[in-house]
């Protein structure tokens, strides 16, 4: 069984959603000591934004001799992503939604005929055998009927995203609050690592 394990935080050691996404991978091999991980750190190796030589280059031209490499590295992460059976990623807010090196990689993994396809029943999703685990960290609190709600679009948009390419349930674990004080932090942190190592690893 294969598992890609994906962090996009900026921030290092010093990142929540990084502890917490390694958190569940440890949780996971423990279950499954043969799980065969693979690691991609987005913001160490980062893509490039999509171009029009990208799209181009994916409908048959001939890129620039510039481009050949990075279009070799949306390849392989799109080929990654579709070999694995289970999916961890750190996904921290910034700006109030996902960071612009994560985007980079939904926008080489979102390709029609491999990860959904257009029918006359309209989409369908091809990346339904999938389990997707995202560890989210937010600076603020933006639940249900909270004044911020409105501004939600890291889990919003990732709950869409997964579920566009046929991932019926993807599963979060978030820690809120972050920069609210460093108790609070503390709290949040912790009750997501417990999470995290009670997951469900059948
Ligand atoms: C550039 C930047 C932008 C941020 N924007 C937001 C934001 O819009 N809303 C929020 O609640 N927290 C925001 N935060 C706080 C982060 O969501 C919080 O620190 C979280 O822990 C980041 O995850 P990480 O520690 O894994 O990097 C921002 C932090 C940074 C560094």
């Amino acid at each position: 069984m294969k598992l890609l394990h994906l962090d996009s935080s900026v921030l290092g050691p010093h990142s929540v959603s990084r502890q917490v996404s390694a958190a569940i991978v440890e949780r996971l091999k423990k279950a499954n000591p043969r799980l065969d991980v693979t690691y991609r750190d987005l913001t160490a190796t980062p893509l490039a934004h999509l171009s029009g030589s990208h799209l181009a280059a994916g409908q048959g031209a001939t890129p620039d001799a510039s481009l050949q490499d990075d279009i070799a590295a949306g390849q392989a992460v799109l080929e990654e992503f579709l070999a694995a059976d289970i999916v961890v990623l750190g996904a921290p807010m910034y700006n109030f939604t996902i960071p612009s090196q994560l985007k980079a990689w939904i926008d080489r993994i979102l390709v029609a005929g491999k990860t959904f396809k257009y029918s006359a029943a309209g989409v369908e999703g091809l990346a339904g055998n999938k389990r997707v685990i995202v560890a989210i960290s937010r600076g603020g609190f933006y639940g249900a009927g909270t004044p911020f709600a409105v501004g939600e679009h890291l889990e919003t948009y990732l709950r869409w995203v997964f579920g566009f390419i046929g991932v019926k349930h993807p599963e979060f674990i978030s820690a809120d609050g972050i920069q609210v004080g460093p108790e609070h932090r503390e709290k949040a942190v912790a009750s997501a690592l417990e999470t995290a190592s009670t997951l469900d690893a059948a």
